[in-house]
């Protein structure tokens, strides 16, 4: 594989992070940009260990900025896009879903619209790959069946509702235009330098201090958990080796009920603080479920197992363990981002928001 320079956006977040890193690492002769916004979610912290790497770039900005995208594209002559930012909190988006439509929709198109100019019909060696969420699928019921890459679009949330429309305008973009896209639906992801608003982290981190952990509803909704280095994994193998147009489900094959999960974590933080079993059950607190909480998620990702022989490579066990030793190792991460110590230290060093 000769030179090439990818965009990578959102790649201060989470998912975004270990997919830099995976490419900074593997690919030398690549030049990785890193393009965020750094808002809320995105943390240069979660980078320190290849910020310096010679093939890696940051740039700061908002992919709503059609100027400052164009001016991007123009000065690292961009061929690859793997377009990862966006707001990504079901419960963040149910409060506020304007910005959702901002960054995802509006977001997106802005970046399919610069990368149409600029790349100007010739689209060889070109990609533009949009990385997309199972939830615009819906919600399944408990009868065993999984989402299918052909399965009806049905968002719920304005989170789900935003990243469906991404994703028809990147398959627009395909089909009006001839643009070279590509869209995978992945499943919850899990891992280090996760935001501590979504269930895991934050479940964890609770556990640790004995703060209560919120559990919506019952705890009766299932999700199908996938470690975030096994996603990276399949956005490398499908941005290189995935056709042209196509969709892949990327997931675990991994199904929990929330309940039994949060027990699961429960167990291992006490376990590796050397608490006697069973300590934090008392912090589990039923609330009010989530407005129109999609009951079950569930992947069939056999099409990428098929066709690019992807599968996951760590155990739900193995990954548990890895995480939650993660945080609790990692605390000082935790309290920077739970304090926005982190967001002080940005707005010092950059003027440009
Ligand atoms: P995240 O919230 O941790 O990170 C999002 C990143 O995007 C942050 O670094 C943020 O600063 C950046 N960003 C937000 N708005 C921006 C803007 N306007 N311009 C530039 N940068 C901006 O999200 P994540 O969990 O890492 O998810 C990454 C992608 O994967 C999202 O598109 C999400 O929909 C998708 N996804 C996530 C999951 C999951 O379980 N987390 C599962 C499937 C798909
Ligand atoms: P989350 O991590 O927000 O991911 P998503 O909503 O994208 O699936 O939530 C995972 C599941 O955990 C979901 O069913 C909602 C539930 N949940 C709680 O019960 N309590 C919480 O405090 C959070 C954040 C989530």
């Amino acid at each position: 594989m000769g030179k090439r320079n990818l965009l990578v956006t959102g790649g201060a977040g989470f998912i975004g992070s270990h997919v830099v890193r995976l490419l900074v690492n593997k690919y030398l002769d690549y030049c990785i940009i890193n393009l965020d916004k750094l808002t809320y979610a995105g943390n240069l912290a979660n980078l320190r260990d290849i910020e310096h790497k010679p093939n890696y770039r940051f740039v700061r900005a908002d992919i709503c900025d059609y100027d400052k995208m164009q001016e991007v594209f123009a000065t690292y002559k961009i061929d690859g896009v793997i377009h990862l930012a966006a707001e990504s909190h079901v419960d963040r988006s149910i409060k506020d879903p304007f910005v959702f439509a901002r960054t995802n929709v509006l977001g997106t198109l802005t970046l399919l619209q610069v990368a149409k100019e600029y790349w100007n019909g010739d689209y060889e060696g070109k990609r533009f790959y949009h990385i997309s969420t199972d939830e615009v699928y819906g919600a399944l019921d408990f009868d065993g069946t999984l989402f299918q890459e052909t399965t009806k679009y049905d968002p719920h949330s304005p989170y789900s509702a935003s990243k469906a429309s991404s994703d028809h305008f990147v398959r627009a973009f395909h089909d009006t235009y001839g643009m070279p896209t590509i869209v995978t639906n992945c499943s919850n992801n899990y891992g280090p330098y996760q935001f501590p608003e979504k269930l895991i982290p934050l479940f964890i981190n609770n556990i640790r201090h004995g703060r209560p952990l919120p559990v919506y509803g019952k705890g009766e909704n299932v999700r199908d958990w996938l470690y975030v280095e096994d996603h990276a994994r399949a956005i490398d193998l499908i941005f290189h080796r995935g056709r042209i147009a196509e969709t892949y489900n990327i997931g675990g094959n991994n199904e929990w009920k929330n309940i039994d999960l949060i027990r699961v974590l429960i167990k291992e933080v006490d376990r590796q603080l050397g608490r006697p079993e069973g300590t934090s059950e008392r912090l589990i607190t039923y609330v009010t479920d989530r407005a129109g909480h999609d009951l079950r998620y569930a992947i069939d990702s056999s099409k990428l197992q098929r066709e690019l022989g992807w599968k996951p490579q760590l155990c739900f066990e193995e990954g548990i363990e890895k995480t939650v030793s993660w945080y609790l190792e990692n605390q000082e991460w935790l309290d920077d981002v739970t304090s926005g110590a982190y967001r002080q230290y940005y707005e010092s060093m950059y003027h440009n928001r």
